[in-house]
């Protein structure tokens, strides 16, 4: 059963007005809330802590989608969970000790997610597969929203498909990055369902509205 979201990535927020912000988004038929924390390390960026996850979980009863763009995850996992994080996702790239980090994050009570750069082959997480509940595929270099999508990504989403076909595992595919209304029903007709956009949300004069047209143009593929 495709269980399609859209993920509203805070990082593009008016952080004056988040409750609002957060309010608006679910009324438009948001599905998630993405949260992108960045560390200055792993990404050039340093963008949101646990205090804001906090603030977050007061304003919306969405589940909070933690994206942690940060090089140690093990520090830090349990703060989130701590903070309201219903899911968690940690680079492949910036964990050490993969299998003892989704584990962890399981152990805590999220949802573990494992994310890929866009120049990291999918065989990486391979062994993964059987851990975590999603694998989020970064269409753009990570650190910056506002981005254009990399073409290649699709190719990408067609193999983990695939992959997470063989496996035989329940993983579902999320995709971040340069995401809108343009491309987002070509990413759901390959098979990504948690779809993470903030500019393409945020940007927009109406959020709500924003989330709404996003939703329906993913839902397209579906009902044709
Ligand atoms: C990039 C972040 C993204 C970012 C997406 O490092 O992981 O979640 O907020 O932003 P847009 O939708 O503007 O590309
Ligand atoms: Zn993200």
């Amino acid at each position: 059963m495709t269980d399609i979201r859209i993920a509203p990535s805070i990082l593009s927020a008016d952080f004056t007005q988040l409750g609002e912000q957060l309010r608006a988004v679910e009324r438009g038929g948001a599905g998630l809330i993405h949260v992108d924390v960045m560390d200055g390390h792993f990404v050039p960026n340093i963008s949101i802590g646990p205090m804001i996850v906090k603030a977050a979980k007061k304003a919306s009863r969405l589940p909070l989608d933690c994206h942690l763009m940060i090089t140690d995850p093990d520090r830090y996992i349990a703060e989130f969970a701590a903070a309201g994080a219903s899911m968690i996702s940690v680079h492949v790239e910036a964990a050490t000790h993969l299998n003892r980090t989704l584990t962890a994050i399981r152990a805590l009570g999220c949802r573990p997610g494992v994310v890929l750069n866009p120049a990291t082959p999918l065989i990486m997480i391979e062994e993964a597969l059987r851990l975590v509940d999603y694998v989020l595929i970064m269409s753009v270099n990570p650190g910056f929203g506002g981005q254009s999508f990399i073409e290649s990504s699709l190719d990408k989403i067609d193999r983990l498909r695939d992959m997470i076909g063989r496996s035989g595992f329940n993983v579902h595919i999320e995709v971040d990055g340069g995401i809108g209304p343009d491309n987002v029903a070509s990413l759901v007709s390959r098979g990504a369902e948690w779809i993470v956009a903030g500019t393409a949300v945020f940007g927009s004069d109406d959020p709500e509205k924003a989330t709404r047209a996003l939703r329906q143009k993913a839902m397209e593929p579906l009902t044709v």
